[in-house]
């Protein structure tokens, strides 16, 4: 996908993952626990249709060792894979709604899916924004989804270091707002990125007037059980793991440096 990140099927054999009522085998924005046998596990928001149930998409960056010992697997190997966990997207919330996606360099897993998931049911759906961010035009992953995007959703990305090639926007997430004409009492937000474009959320959708119990915003933590038993994942006083990965912008945003 890019120098430091790459995208993984995982495909069971002999069986297919389980769906539920609604067809769903995760929610986008749940996460599942990957790993290789003797090495450990790490969490990763589902990447692919959240509707696929024979294999599930992760796009995976290199950061240390769980993640370095993925990166040298090879087509066929075998990881190991447990969940899906943590709430998700409060997707009934989305429908009948805008809905604005903002995501910087690689926090796009998470919206990836929901893309997905919004195109599937696109009609449940107002006006749809993705406001992508990155470093460089290498470091923008999916890219090979951005055309099928583009036929449903209002995709706008935007660079720090452009090459001379680069046609779209140059500078911050946050100043594409003005790119995008939404009702902001009746706008969903979806947000997953690092810490920095969290904190900025302020000035992305503040101007746009949209109420903070409309913001969902994607928490990272490290994790070790993924399910409440450990307390490696706490964010004040709540667990990232089973209260999250998704909380209202106004009950994480105090713990943001
Ligand atoms: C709900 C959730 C979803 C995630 N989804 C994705 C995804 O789709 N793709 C992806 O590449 N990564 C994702 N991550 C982050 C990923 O889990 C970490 O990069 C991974 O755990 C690193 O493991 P490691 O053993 O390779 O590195 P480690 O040796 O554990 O850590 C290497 C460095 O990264 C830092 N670090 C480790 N984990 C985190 C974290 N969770 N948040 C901030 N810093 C961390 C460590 O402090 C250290 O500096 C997600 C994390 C969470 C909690
Ligand atoms: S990872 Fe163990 S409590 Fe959350």
């Amino acid at each position: 996908m890019s120098a430091n990140v790459k995208l993984f099927s995982l495909a069971p054999v002999g069986w297919k993952f389980p769906a539920d009522r609604d067809g769903l085998i995760f929610t986008p924005g749940q996460f599942f626990l990957v790993g290789r046998w003797g090495v450990g596990e790490a969490p990763f928001g589902g990447a692919s249709s959240p509707f696929e149930k024979g294999s599930i998409e992760i796009g995976v960056r290199k950061a240390g060792n769980v993640t370095a010992a993925l990166h040298q697997l090879a087509r066929g190997d075998e990881m190991t894979i447990r969940g899906p966990y943590g709430n998700g997207y409060p997707l009934d919330f989305f429908k009948g709604k805008d809905v604005v996606m903002v995501t910087g360099g690689c926090g796009i897993p998470p919206i990836a899916t929901l893309i997905e998931y919004i195109i599937a049911r696109r009609e449940l759906f107002g006006r749809v924004y993705l406001l992508y961010g990155a470093l460089t035009p290498d470091d923008l992953l999916f890219e090979e989804r951005y055309k099928h995007w583009e036929k449903h959703i209002k995709v706008i990305l935007t660079v720090d270091k452009p090459t001379p090639d680069w046609k779209g926007h140059i500078g911050l997430v946050s100043e594409l707002t003005r790119e995008i004409k939404i009702d902001p009492v009746n706008t969903a937000t979806a947000m997953c990125g690092p810490g920095p474009m969290a904190a900025a959320l302020e000035n992305i959708l503040r101007p746009l007037g949209i109420a903070d119990r409309r913001i969902f915003v994607s928490e990272e933590r490290k994790m070790s059980c993924g399910i409440g038993k450990c307390q490696h994942c706490t964010t004040g006083d709540k667990y990232v793991c089973t209260d999250g990965p998704v909380f209202y912008y106004d009950q994480v945003q105090s713990n943001w440096d």
